[in-house]
């Protein structure tokens, strides 16, 4: 059987990108993807996904610079199962919530190791892009998150308080060299 392996966003995936969307979307993830917009365009969202250009911060899009982002989707037997974001370098907002490093396993595929997989796969991409140290923040709740960076040699830096608009995360840096 053939292993899991990061591969950049394919139009391949579409159904089983779209039914992962749908997961997500149920746990209140990724509420930024339309569904049936992407089932119509999905050469274009794939095209978009790959440009490399980085997302804006939706809604704070008007004080967030966009960052040039990597992303790329962990896939076996011809199936998504996780997707992990790479941004080159962090702004003032990611210093603090977001980092470089942004992973997400679907609801379904969880629990069966992919998260490891999907994180200690993306390191030496990291190291590709230039990043030598990745900042990685976590909710100080989540400890399935924790025990990943962790098992990838993530070091425990601080905590980043809570704002008004932004919740508290915890910041681990991972050593990409
Ligand atoms: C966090 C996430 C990626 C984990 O994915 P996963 O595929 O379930 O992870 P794994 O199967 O590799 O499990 C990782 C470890 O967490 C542990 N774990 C899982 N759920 C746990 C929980 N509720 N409490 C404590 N440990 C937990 C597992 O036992 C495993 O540890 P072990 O192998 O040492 O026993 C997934 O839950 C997810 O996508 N969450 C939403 C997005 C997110 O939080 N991303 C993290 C951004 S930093």
């Amino acid at each position: 059987m053939p292993a899991a392996k990061l591969i950049r966003p394919s139009t391949e995936y579409k159904e089983s990108f779209l039914s992962a969307l749908d997961e997500y979307h149920k746990e209140g993830r990724f509420s930024f993807y339309n569904n049936n917009e992407i089932y119509s365009n999905f050469e274009e969202f794939i095209e978009n996904l790959r440009n490399e250009k980085g997302h804006r911060y939706r809604p704070y899009e008007s004080w967030v610079e966009p960052v040039p982002e990597t992303i790329l989707w962990l896939v076996k037997d011809m199936e998504y199962i996780g997707s992990i974001y790479i941004r080159h370098r962090i702004n003032w907002h990611l210093e603090k919530w977001g980092g470089h490093i942004y992973f997400a396993i679907r609801p379904s595929m969880r629990n069966k190791g992919f998260g490891k997989k999907i994180l200690k796969k993306s390191i030496p991409y990291a190291n590709y892009i230039g990043i030598d140290k990745a900042l990685i923040t976590v909710d100080p709740d989540n400890k399935a998150a924790q025990r990943i960076i962790e098992f990838c040699g993530g070091k425990e830096d601080d905590i980043t308080p809570a704002t008004n608009q932004f919740p508290s995360q915890k910041r681990y840096w991972l050593d990409c060299t």
